[in-house]
């Protein structure tokens, strides 16, 4: 009895003495033993994006559920197959709730992501000068349409063609010259073009409506002839901008800028909310050495064109028109996305677990990853030649050259 009060009060004492000492507070494993590698991780950005993926005869992603903090409250859970090779999670709308969720998950010891192929698959707005409704897209460039200088068209100058200048410009035809660096993102074009061979043996969803709304682009001019085409499976880049446009103008100022910070390679095809904060996460992932930024495939299909046909008012497109394309773009992320994911699970042992090594530069317009970019004013960091493969980068040294800008962002001294 004695001694077992005296070891009760030992351990009481003990007890005591663990819960007020510091050193000897519990430390849990923050990386467990068994972590989910997942061969492809697909991205939806709403309900209707993942919702397409559930009940399929292919696989079952609602096998296992992830709870990952910092998720959205809205879609607090990765979802994945029991098997933990195919994983899905929902970022939530736009480029804030898409930059949180995605770090959030890079930042999780719940993953192991370093060799996961990553599908972003949702719909877009879309050109019809490039492409059209139900059509399924994939982009090498990602831009941020939108961060750039903007004036109500009442108060442009005259001989402006557009409100939005690239900042630190003066004029809307000027490269951008303070430079945030998540302008523009390219992904690995190999892999790009490897995915756009899986999509194109899917035969895509359609609609009546969308054939109906997409003949009123068949204009005499042509100008919207590939707006007029059924839809197919295209390779042009998106455009990332939180403001939800439509219109003539705004598309073609979008077109011109892509094609401005991209020198000219990028042709905007896309218009969606959320790639470019996807991207800088992924982007910050892979220089922790977390994830491999030559692994990611951006698929946008079309649910809307993102200007009226001629005659037709911008509000009309937006607002009222039923352009009949949305559910087809919803089946189509499936129909395209599943031919993805099973060419990469198919082939993962020969040719996908070892990775598509990229021939075109891969990163942003910093040069944060190493190589030097295709587009801009070149690396801002002295060790601009590093291979891709070189990942966990620590502190780097910027450039001599490269000054801070007075206010908000980087100013380039071009051609220094
Ligand atoms: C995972 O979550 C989905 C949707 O919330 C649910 O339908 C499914 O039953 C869950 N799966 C498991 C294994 O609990
Ligand atoms: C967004 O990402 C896309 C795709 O990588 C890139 O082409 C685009 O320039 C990026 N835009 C911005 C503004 O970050
Ligand atoms: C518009 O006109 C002003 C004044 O003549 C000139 O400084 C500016 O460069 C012009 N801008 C463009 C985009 O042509
Ligand atoms: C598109 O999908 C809908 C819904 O599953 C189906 O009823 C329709 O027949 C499909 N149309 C085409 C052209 O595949
Ligand atoms: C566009 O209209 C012309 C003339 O009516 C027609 O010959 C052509 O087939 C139409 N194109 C498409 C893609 O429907
Ligand atoms: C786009 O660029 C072209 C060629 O420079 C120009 O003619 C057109 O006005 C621009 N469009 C807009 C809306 O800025
Ligand atoms: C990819 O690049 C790595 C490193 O340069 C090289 O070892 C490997 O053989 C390449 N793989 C293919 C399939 O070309
Ligand atoms: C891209 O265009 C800008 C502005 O014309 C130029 O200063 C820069 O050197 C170009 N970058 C590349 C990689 O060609």
């Amino acid at each position: 009895m004695v001694l077992l009060l005296t070891s009760a009060l030992t351990a009481l004492l003990f007890t005591s003495f663990v819960s007020a000492s510091p050193a000897r507070v519990e430390k849990r494993d923050p990386y467990p033993k068994y972590r989910i590698a997942p061969k492809v991780f697909i991205f939806s950005m709403f309900d209707p994006e993942a919702e397409i993926w559930w009940g399929i005869p292919e696989f079952d992603i609602l096998g296992r559920n992830v709870t990952v903090p910092g998720f959205s409250p809205l879609f607090p859970d990765a979802h994945c197959t029991a098997n933990g090779d195919i994983c899905q999670l929902v970022t939530g709308e736009s480029e804030i709730n898409a930059a949180v969720t995605i770090a959030s998950l890079v930042a999780s010891a719940q993953f192991d992501l370093t060799s996961t192929y990553f599908l972003i698959g949702g719909i877009a707005g879309v050109n019809p000068e490039v492409a059209t409704v139900a059509s399924v897209t994939f982009a090498r460039y990602a831009v941020q349409v939108a961060l750039q200088y903007e004036f109500d068209t009442r108060e442009i100058p005259d001989n402006f063609t557009t409100g939005y200048i690239p900042q630190g410009s003066t004029r809307p035809d000027q490269y951008p010259q303070s430079i945030y660096g998540t302008e523009v993102f390219e992904v690995n074009d190999a892999l790009r073009k490897i995915a756009v061979g899986f999509a194109r043996t899917a035969t895509l969803n359609d609609s009546a409506e969308a054939v109906a709304y997409r003949a009123n682009y068949n204009t005499s001019d042509g100008l919207y002839a590939a707006g007029a085409e059924p839809p197919s499976v295209v390779e042009c880049d998106v455009a990332t901008s939180d403001v939800y446009y439509s219109g003539k103008l705004l598309g073609e100022a979008f077109s011109n800028y892509t094609k401005l910070v991209t020198n000219g390679t990028g042709v905007y095809c896309t218009t969606a909310q959320e790639d470019n904060a996807t991207l800088e996460a992924m982007l910050r992932a892979h220089a922790a050495g977390l994830v491999d930024f030559s692994r990611i495939i951006i698929m946008r299909t079309a649910s809307d064109m993102d200007r009226p046909y001629p005659g037709e008012a911008a509000t009309t497109n937006l607002f009222w028109a039923n352009q009949g394309a949305f559910t087809p773009a919803i089946q189509n992320i499936y129909l395209a996305g599943v031919k993805v994911v099973e060419g990469i699970l198919g082939a993962w042992g020969t040719t996908f677990e070892q990775g598509i090594n990229a021939t075109n530069y891969v990163g942003d317009i910093f040069g944060t990853i190493g190589g030097t970019p295709d587009f801009g004013p070149g690396a801002i960091f002295e060790d601009d030649q590093a291979s891709l493969s070189r990942r966990g980068v620590g502190r780097r040294s910027v450039k001599r050259g490269t000054q801070m800008k007075g206010r908000r962002g980087y100013v380039y001294h071009l051609g220094q």
